[in-house]
């Protein structure tokens, strides 16, 4: 019996887990990771690594957080700092003269299209908002993601485990955080916008790999559109 909205975010709740039970999406899941594992030396030899920070971790840290927080709405929503590969086509950063480099961002490319199109059609989402890869010491830095604000899904996978993902659960200004699993984990939550002048549901987070390899896949759905989210959500989590 699927949850309903008020069942699954009870109390302070505002970040649900999802439970990965559909075996055919996971499948998809697995066979995205699988050949990501496979191709991890080329990736890290070819894609640009996205870095913008003063030292390795600042994003991450409580006094970027309150900095980001006392910005207010002068925080645009993207991260400030983080370090990560972006795998969506059109962002691998690649100025080389390569063949083999140009062959295999290809390859890359439409394998990636083939997961995003099968993801979409089985979550019915809009679109893909991330792909990308956070090499050990990788991470994205305190943002809240306000100028982009939906419904979401976050998917992770570690090769290790080693990892995390932070929030400020704004009813109750704790820190809350989650730590990786070894293989795929989703989670799904509503991130608000100033627009609403409601501070409960700005949610600032951040994410780092402290071992290993992390991905993280990302799908929103548009602010109207709860009714799709809740439904795709039960569809992850159908067995
Ligand atoms: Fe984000």
């Amino acid at each position: 019996m699927p949850l309903s909205d008020s069942e699954r975010f009870s109390g302070n709740e505002v970040l649900t887990d999802i439970k990965l039970n559909n075996p055919e999406i996971l499948e998809v899941f697995n066979g995205w990771s699988d050949y990501i594992h496979s191709v991890m030396p080329k990736i890290e030899k070819w894609f640009r690594c996205i870095t913008e920070e003063p030292y390795v971790g600042a994003g991450v840290t409580d006094i970027h957080r309150k900095e980001v927080i006392a910005k207010g709405e002068q925080h645009i929503g993207f991260p400030e700092m983080a370090k990560f590969i972006d795998l969506r086509p059109g962002h691998n950063g690649y100025a080389g003269n390569d063949q083999e480099a140009f062959d295999f961002i290809y390859e890359v490319e439409t394998k990636y299209y083939e997961f995003n199109e099968r993801m979409i059609v089985e979550l019915g989402s809009r679109r893909n908002a991330l792909c990308v890869i956070y090499p050990k010491g990788g991470y994205v830095g305190w943002h809240n993601n306000a100028n982009a604000s939906s419904y979401n899904l976050i998917c992770t996978h570690s090769s290790t485990g080693e990892g995390y993902w932070k929030h400020r659960n704004p009813k109750t200004n704790e820190i809350e955080q989650i730590d990786d699993l070894v293989g795929w984990q989703a989670k799904a939550s509503y991130f608000g916008a100033y627009v609403e002048r409601d501070p409960e549901t700005l949610i600032y987070h951040a994410a780092q790999c402290t071992g290993g390899y992390r991905m993280t896949v990302s799908w929103i759905f548009d602010r109207d559109n709860e009714d799709w989210w809740l439904d795709a959500i039960d569809e992850l989590e159908a067995s």
